[in-house]
């Protein structure tokens, strides 16, 4: 069956093997799919909920863009563009934050994690980001949605949106509900570390992540000094549990090498992690380095990146604007 595809990236710098694993990898594979109809978004709105720099955030749009397609999306099968150039995104925004219940929003365990303690502080913007998103995602009609398990609850505020706003203007199925694609293996890749938390851009320690940009010799050293415990590997799937930074290595081996974990498992039963951190070192830098390369060189090609979300934009306009004027007529405008 086709499917329509629509997911989002933020730019905001430092793309990881998170980014990549949790749901990069996917958009590829979704894209490499005839069947199916595939929007990736660089998603320049939700980046200023919190604090950016001009010259910085221009930077990092053209590098998501570089990223999506160094990784293999194929521009020509795909609709790519960033968020602020479509300006249905921002309306559809407000029309759904009007019917959306605050009640649900206040569940939203991002919004705590990224406003800490001092809540007061954060921008408003930062509380109603779920809402944007859902307005990204129901202006395509998206059938599946690929994410990283961090954007589950998101996307279940998104099918509840959906549905309540087609109750309420009684307009059955006017706002397609969509699927989350979320892997099921391997959709959380945690910080080299500290195997309890998530991988992350905005971790102070570069030592905690594979940048997409970093090159060989970088990702060999963080593999090198990423935290472990001191036992051996033993083929025991239970006893990971309470080993969380092996059974993140052990993860990310297996993500990387398209294998399951039992696979993994035997292969490093009983042996050390000098012998997994080689290897693991081995197969990221066969893998993420070639995609680096091409990140490096594609974000000097200004003009060629521009275009690009130029044209995406105008296709992405195209969809989403029909869909708003369709959504602002049920609402009485
Ligand atoms: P963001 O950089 O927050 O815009 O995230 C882009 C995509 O990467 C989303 O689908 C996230 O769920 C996914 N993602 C971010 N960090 C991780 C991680 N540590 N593990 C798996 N997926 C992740
Ligand atoms: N909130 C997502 C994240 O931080 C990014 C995002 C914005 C998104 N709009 C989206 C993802 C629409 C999927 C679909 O990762």
């Amino acid at each position: 069956m086709s499917k329509k595809i629509f997911s989002g990236v933020q730019p905001t710098g430092n793309l990881h093997l998170g980014n990549y694993l949790g749901a990069i990898k996917n958009f590829v594979d979704l894209n490499n799919d005839d069947e199916n109809e595939c929007i990736f978004c660089v998603v320049d709105l939700h980046a200023i909920t919190t604090k950016q720099d001009k010259e910085q955030l221009r930077n990092n749009i053209r590098e998501t863009a570089a990223t999506f397609i160094a990784s293999g999306i194929d521009p020509s099968k795909s609709i790519i563009f960033n968020q602020s150039k479509v300006h249905a995104h921002s309306e559809g925004s407000w029309m759904l934050s009007c019917m959306a219940p605050m009640g649900w929003l206040n569940r939203m365990t991002q919004f705590k994690e990224k406003a800490g303690k001092d809540k007061e502080k954060a921008s408003v913007g930062l509380y109603i980001y779920p809402i944007l998103m859902a307005s990204d995602i129901l202006l395509y009609d998206a059938t599946h949605v690929p994410v990283g398990e961090d954007q589950k609850q998101h996307l279940e505020l998104t099918r509840d949106i959906a549905q309540k706003f087609n109750k309420d203007f009684n307009c059955a199925d006017f706002l397609k509900v969509p699927e989350p694609l979320i892997k099921k293996d391997f959709s959380r890749i945690m910080s080299l570390k500290d195997g309890l938390k998530k991988m992350s851009k905005s971790d102070p320690s570069d030592l905690s992540r594979i940048n997409l940009t970093d090159t060989k010799d970088e990702i060999t050293n963080k593999i090198k000094k990423a935290k472990t415990d001191s036992f051996p590997i033993s083929n025991e799937k239970n006893k990971l549990k309470d080993r969380p930074e092996a059974e993140n290595l052990l993860g990310i081996y297996s993500s990387i090498s398209n294998q399951t974990l039992d696979k993994t498992l035997e292969e490093f039963d009983g042996k050390n992690f000098s012998d997994l951190k080689s290897q693991l070192a081995e197969i990221l830098s066969s893998k993420i380095s070639p995609i680096s390369d091409e990140i490096k060189k594609l974000i000097n090609e200004h003009k060629y990146l521009d275009e690009l979300l130029e044209q995406g934009a105008s296709k992405a306009e195209e969809i989403a604007g029909k869909k708003i004027n369709e959504m602002k007529k049920i609402i009485g405008f």
